[in-house]
């Protein structure tokens, strides 16, 4: 049936997306891929961390994962089933280059011309991301992050990728929130590499943002069109409006999480605020000059992974939180509230929406696109029966993008410009320190016996997109 052929039916909630609004699904290669060593494979951070006690959820790893590696010609079948336009994966630098420097490993990089070429021949666009936190464990050996040769190697190793697969691919992004890469691997420890060293997170991040530079500069050397990065701004709110102590919270937390990675890419260096917060904690000779200006080369599109805003208060007793160095005595970050996600993560679709008009506004000419956003929720998958396969009617799940579809519609009508979507994740997968036991998956899978079942959302998804809208 086609909608748009019955506007009288049309009741007054139904929205439409732009002609060439991009749908798609996103995962990442060390959530999904497994086959750990296969085709000379090497170690990554993640494999260490996953198996160092205590670190992921009942010592889960990635080594098998959905098994993706052998079975993505059946995903990319059921994408396509799905009517999927476009599918993020990432690229796992250890199949590339074992040990994080040296010649490719063609093995390694048949994987993904494989992948690459089972989703064209399906019509789906591929999107690249290079670095999806699974750094080679012997750059991990040498710092990793904190190293500044890292940022030289990930170029190296961009190029390579791109000599493969440029001739094919288009759109090309750099980083996957380098927020948690800096933050989570190095100040609060949550994920690999498992550091809690304030000053190493600071380097952390300015290096990642070097890796991006110079890959970025590297990518376009070698001839690609389209080039980005993949960042996790956070809608950092005030737990009292009318306060003026929650607004310097506010702007601290905004500055750390924020601008500290958007003013270099986008508005030419790092703002003074956030210079002298970092300059307390270390002197940040790690940054050189010229850096900035490589940093800040133009990108093609911005892409934005959104889940849940979070709300602060300036509190002298404040206890700040480990990923945010320097907020303990000035910040409090209140609890989530309200109605949440398995991952007891806040669920506030219009978060998206300020967040989008605010990079808009803020950081003005680059295209959006929403490279993650969906929900974890415990869903309870139905028996068998004789009529069909398990069933998980996942409402919940089906409530949280709808809101959050329609909050990123609003975003374009006010005049935001947003490209695409694409819902996080495809796979139920191995979502970090927590295992499998979080499932984010439009498409359920059986750890026991890799049975994929698209859920209710899936099936829903595949409707939004053919309508283009809701
Ligand atoms: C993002 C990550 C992604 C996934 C989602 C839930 O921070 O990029 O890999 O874990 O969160």
């Amino acid at each position: 049936m086609n909608e748009r052929s019955e506007p009288t039916n049309r009741s007054s909630n139904e929205i439409r997306f732009p002609e060439h609004f991009l749908w798609g699904a996103a995962t990442a290669a060390y959530q999904i891929e497994g086959a750990a060593r296969d085709d000379g494979r090497g170690r990554s951070i993640w494999d260490t961390f996953s198996r160092t006690p205590g670190k992921v959820y009942q010592g889960h790893t990635g080594d098998v994962a959905c098994d993706h590696y052998h079975r993505y010609a059946d995903d990319v079948a059921l994408m396509a089933e799905l009517g999927l336009r476009a599918y993020r994966f990432s690229v796992a630098w250890p199949r590339i280059q074992p040990d994080g420097t040296g010649p490719a490993n063609p093995r390694g990089l048949d994987f993904y011309d494989r992948l690459t070429d089972a989703l064209l021949d399906r019509g789906i666009d591929p999107i690249v991301t290079l670095y999806h936190w699974d750094l080679p464990q012997a750059l991990g050996d040498r710092g990793g992050w904190t190293n500044r040769d890292t940022a030289e190697h990930f170029a190296t190793y961009a190029t390579a990728v791109y000599a493969r697969l440029g001739d094919r691919i288009d759109v090309w992004t750099t980083l996957n929130e380098p927020w948690c890469s800096a933050y989570l691997g190095y100040a609060n420890g949550l994920h690999a590499p498992g550091e809690q060293d304030p000053a190493a997170a600071f380097t952390a991040v300015h290096h990642l943002l070097l890796g991006h530079g110079l890959a970025a500069r590297a990518l376009r050397a070698a001839g690609a069109r389209s080039v980005g990065i993949t960042v996790n701004p956070a809608d950092v709110r005030p737990a009292d409006p009318q306060s003026a102590a929650d607004a310097a919270a506010v702007r601290l937390v905004d500055g750390l999480h924020n601008r500290i990675f958007l003013d270099p890419l986008l508005a030419g260096g790092y703002p003074d605020d956030v210079r002298e917060h970092v300059a307390r904690i270390v002197e940040p000779t790690f940054i050189r000059d010229g850096d900035e200006k490589v940093i800040a080369a133009p990108i093609d599109l911005l892409g934005i992974n959104y889940y849940a805003p979070s709300y602060v208060a300036g509190r002298p007793d404040g206890a700040g939180n480990g990923a945010y160095p320097g907020t303990e005595g000035a910040v409090h970050f209140l609890p989530p509230a309200g109605p949440l996600t398995d991952m007891g993560w806040m669920i506030e679709p219009a978060g998206l929406t300020r967040l989008l008009e605010r990079i808009a506004a803020d950081y003005p000419g680059v295209p959006l696109l929403i490279t993650e956003n969906g929900a974890a929720f415990p869903d309870k998958p139905g028996a068998d029966s004789p009529d069909g396969p398990t069933q998980v009617i996942d409402a919940d799940r089906i409530a949280y993008l709808d809101g959050h579809l329609r909050a990123a519609h609003e975003a374009i009508s006010r005049g935001v410009d947003l490209r695409g979507y694409l819902v996080w994740s495809f796979l139920d997968n191995f979502e970090w320190a927590e295992g499998y036991r979080k499932r984010f998956g439009i498409v359920h899978v059986d750890y026991l016996t890799q049975r994929r079942t698209p859920k209710a959302s899936a099936r829903w998804y595949q409707e939004v997109i053919s309508r283009n809208g809701l």
